[in-house]
């Protein structure tokens, strides 16, 4: 049902999404940011009263959901990109609010029930890059290749900052490192899918490593042990 896979997990800011990204443009795979996912749901959640004062209304939520999509489309620079209910979405939603609340939601099992099968029908019939934190444990468990990233939380809170520094993201720089421990809390701790090594992942500690290194790093452990 889908060619080649490739799943690049790990904690929050550990550059995962440039390593994906530079992954898919050389091998000329799909990209997908399953992260993204969650956040445009949370969006939609939050724009569409289905959160209030933290709290989700999930049946709610869940049955509006079913009425919509994910979708690959193409972008006004020509890149395949990921829209949702026929939208493309960008940095916006790496915003406080939204970073804030993206755990929580990933949390449900209807919501992670919902973007899994909406991962899986991304992928059929693709090559394809896939980012996240359960990607190579449970949504692709036979990917190809698997990578795991980590880094020192100092590295990552760096990185952050300077991500919403450059994208002029509203984001309180003193929550920044907080913003992260929360979800990694969240995230490996949760019952359904939590973020977790893949037993056959190929880990890469990123905290003293220029993109170009991990990209390097990455790309001479898939030639030296996979044909695609
Ligand atoms: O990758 P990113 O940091 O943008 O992901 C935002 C959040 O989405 C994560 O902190 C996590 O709660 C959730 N997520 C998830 N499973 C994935 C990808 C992201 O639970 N595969």
């Amino acid at each position: 049902m889908t060619g080649n896979i490739i799943s690049v997990d790990g904690f929050s800011s550990t550059g995962k999404s440039t390593l994906a990204s530079k992954l898919a443009e050389h091998y000329n795979f799909y990209y997908l940011n399953s992260g993204l996912m969650y956040r445009i749901i949370s969006h939609f959640a939050l724009n569409n009263g289905y959160i209030i004062n933290n709290m989700i209304k999930e049946s709610q939520l869940i049955n509006k959901l079913d009425d919509l999509n994910f979708d690959w489309m193409i972008d006004n620079k020509g890149n395949k990109c990921l829209s949702f209910d026929g939208k493309i979405f960008g940095e916006e939603m790496y915003s406080f609010e939204i970073s804030d609340i993206v755990s929580s939601v990933a949390k449900l099992e209807s919501v992670r029930s919902f973007l899994f099968r909406q991962q899986k029908k991304l992928a059929v019939k693709k090559s394809i890059v896939v980012e996240g934190r359960d990607i190579g444990t449970v949504v692709f468990p036979d990917a190809k290749v698997k990578f795991f990233l980590s880094a020192d939380l100092d590295i990552r809170t760096m990185r952050r900052n300077k991500q919403i520094e450059e994208n002029n993201i509203s984001f309180d720089s003193m929550k920044v490192e907080d913003n992260l421990i929360k979800r990694d809390k969240i995230d490996s701790e949760r019952k359904i899918a939590p973020l977790k090594k893949a037993k056959n992942a190929f880990e890469i500690d990123t905290s003293k490593k220029s993109q170009i290194e991990v990209f390097n790093i990455a790309k001479n452990y898939i030639d030296s042990n996979f044909k695609f």
